[in-house]
């Protein structure tokens, strides 16, 4: 029993020292267990109460009951003495803290000029029903060329000069006409569609010219297209791209082995009715091509062409982007540079 009331005595001991040993929460924490955990000195002693009498039993166990009240007690006090100390440091870490003091603005991202520009027509076009559509940058020779009626020795594939992959057959596609034959493939008329995307050719830069550069593909099929639905669909969609501008076009017959008849499409300078340095002086901007699907081409989209006909057009979305925004130089728009975008 002596033994018992001396281990009482020293655990008590050995806690108050600790504990005014003890100067953060962490290390508070460390002494509670060592003291109270589940294997902690105050455990430790109910083995011994076995080796004691009965009546020795019931004197010694109010004993260590009132040992671990007390030390809990004692803890919880160390406890909100150290928390009121970090909470009274850190006021004091605040204390010259300026809420008024000048901090740099934050910056802001913005959307590119592409994006804008994707966002009026894809906008645009589903308004008109059609759907907008995606398809792969790295393509075979049968989706770029073949299928669109210009077969492997056909002088018509000198007009884009291709980037060719390693691997046999694989290129980087020259057109987005390459999604119209996907989307036949895919789909049965009636088929209403706008696919924007990226294009690779060959080409040396300049102001102008760019070896990628996008273009937005559109394509219509049903029972009874015409070239009055073409131009009434680009009319429409330029006009509201240049802030319903009144815009014109004039057509030109064109060459694309996929359409017939093939046209190209200018239109009048949305900036000027006399000539400007965006439109060089001429009052007509050249737009792209377009024409009614050649029969050559449906079929290899999988359609009767006897029961369908279809128009496409392709626009130059880069120059679009260029004459909304006023922007003279292609290297500009490719460039990434901060100064650049963050006009936008
Ligand atoms: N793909 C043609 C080009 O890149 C444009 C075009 C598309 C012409 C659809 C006619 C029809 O020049």
């Amino acid at each position: 029993m002596n033994t018992l009331l001396l281990a009482i005595k020293k655990i008590h001991t050995a806690c108050l020292e600790s504990l005014a040993l003890s100067t953060t929460l962490e290390s508070l924490e460390q002494v509670r267990v060592t003291f109270l955990g589940r294997k902690g000195k105050v455990s430790e002693l109910m083995p011994s109460l076995s080796a004691l009498s009965l009546e020795e039993k019931r004197e010694a166990g109010p004993l260590i009951n009132d040992l671990k009240k007390n030390l809990e007690f004692l803890c919880e006090q160390k406890k909100q003495t150290l928390v009121k100390e970090r909470l009274s440091a850190q006021e004091e870490l605040l204390k010259d803290f300026d809420v008024t003091a000048y901090t740099p603005g934050r910056m802001q991202g913005s959307l590119h000029p592409y994006t804008h520009v994707t966002h009026i027509l894809t906008t645009l076009f589903s308004s008109l029903g059609f759907a907008i559509v995606d398809g792969p940058e790295v393509e075979t020779d049968f989706y770029n060329f073949e299928a669109l009626n210009i077969p492997k020795d056909h002088p018509a594939r000198d007009m884009q000069d291709t980037f060719w992959l390693k691997i046999p057959g694989l290129l980087l596609r020259t057109q987005t006409s390459n999604v119209q034959i996907h989307e036949m493939q895919k789909n049965t008329p009636p088929l209403a569609l706008i696919s924007i995307g990226r294009v690779y050719r060959n080409e040396a830069t300049d102001a102008s010219h760019d070896y990628m550069f996008q273009q937005c593909e559109g394509m219509f099929i049903d029972k009874h297209v015409s070239l009055s639905h073409l131009i009434g669909t680009i009319k429409f969609f330029l006009q509201k791209l240049f802030d319903n501008k009144t815009i014109e076009l004039r057509i030109r017959p064109g060459y694309f082995p996929f359409v017939e008849p093939g046209i190209e499409i200018d239109a009048s300078c949305p900036f000027c009715t006399q000539g400007c340095s965006t439109c060089k002086y001429n009052r007509w901007i050249e737009m792209g091509g377009a024409g009614l699907i050649h029969p050559h081409v449906l079929k290899a989209g999988g359609i009767d062409p006897e029961t369908y006909r279809g128009f496409a057009f392709g626009f130059g979305l880069t120059r679009l982007v260029m004459l909304k925004y006023g922007i003279s130089d292609i290297r500009l728009l490719h460039s990434c540079s901060m100064e650049f975008l963050k006009q936008f």
